[in-house]
């Protein structure tokens, strides 16, 4: 497979969710599962998103204005202009920066205490996860925190798993019919912490019910020089 075929790929990831935007609230998997949001909403109050907060992929901003609550300035990012206007009429709040960019070309113009990123890091394909996490590393500050929310393996039997594709992938239907292929990562916990470990950042990662793993990363302080 080569990086014309992962190009296709992620520009119909992209396509897919401007056209899915409209529906996303009514299907994405969070709507249906009130009590396993109630534990990540926890989570994230407890984590304290304080400062200059920076969410990657905001998609209708269903974690946005939480994340703003405690923020200085928040700055969410997302490819979809069809997203971004629904995120931006729910999430009306002076602090808050909407920017329309593909997160693989975007390049940070500051550093920020937090960087989030909600049902994100699954559709990052294996070959761009490590200069994805190099873009991370470039947003955060020296004590800087990441703070992910992700699906669990056991999704993968939810969904229409695609075995010929440039990266790991499945199949979505709109209520139009239309019919698209994102890319999708399954990560067992243990080895998402390895992989990230190896990458230097240290990582908990808790799983919320069958379907949903918080994690949170921050990078590794390096060996006291002598
Ligand atoms: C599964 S949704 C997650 C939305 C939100 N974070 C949530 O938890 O509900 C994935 C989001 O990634 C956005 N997206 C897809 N490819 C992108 C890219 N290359 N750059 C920026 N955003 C992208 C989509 O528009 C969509 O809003």
């Amino acid at each position: 497979m080569s990086g014309v075929d992962l190009e296709a790929l992620l520009a119909e990831q992209v396509a897919y969710y401007r056209e899915r935007a409209a529906e996303y609230d009514q299907t994405s998997s969070l709507a249906a599962d009130e009590p396993s949001r109630a534990i990540l909403a926890d989570a994230l109050e407890a984590f304290a998103p304080r400062g200059q907060v920076l969410e990657l992929a905001c998609g209708t901003g269903q974690w946005t204005a939480m994340l703003a609550k405690r923020s200085v300035e928040l700055t969410a990012i997302d490819s979809s202009a069809e997203m971004l206007a629904i995120a931006a009429a729910r999430v009306q709040d002076s602090r808050v920066r909407f920017i329309q960019a593909d997160i693989f070309e975007w390049r940070p113009e500051r550093q920020y205490d937090v960087v989030f990123f909600s049902a994100w890091l699954s559709h990052v394909p294996p070959q761009r996860f490590e200069v994805f996490w190099m873009l991370v590393a470039e947003c955060l500050d020296e004590a800087g925190r990441v703070f992910i929310i992700d699906e669990l393996p056991a999704v993968a039997a939810h969904e229409q798993v695609l075995t010929e594709a440039p990266a790991p992938a499945v199949q979505r239907s709109l209520n139009s019919g239309a019919r698209y292929r994102t890319v999708k990562v399954f990560y067992e916990p243990g080895q998402l912490c390895e992989r990230l470990a190896a990458l230097g950042w240290d990582t908990t990662i808790q799983q919320v019910g069958w379907r949903f793993f918080y994690a949170i990363s921050k990078r590794k302080k390096s060996p006291p020089s002598r």
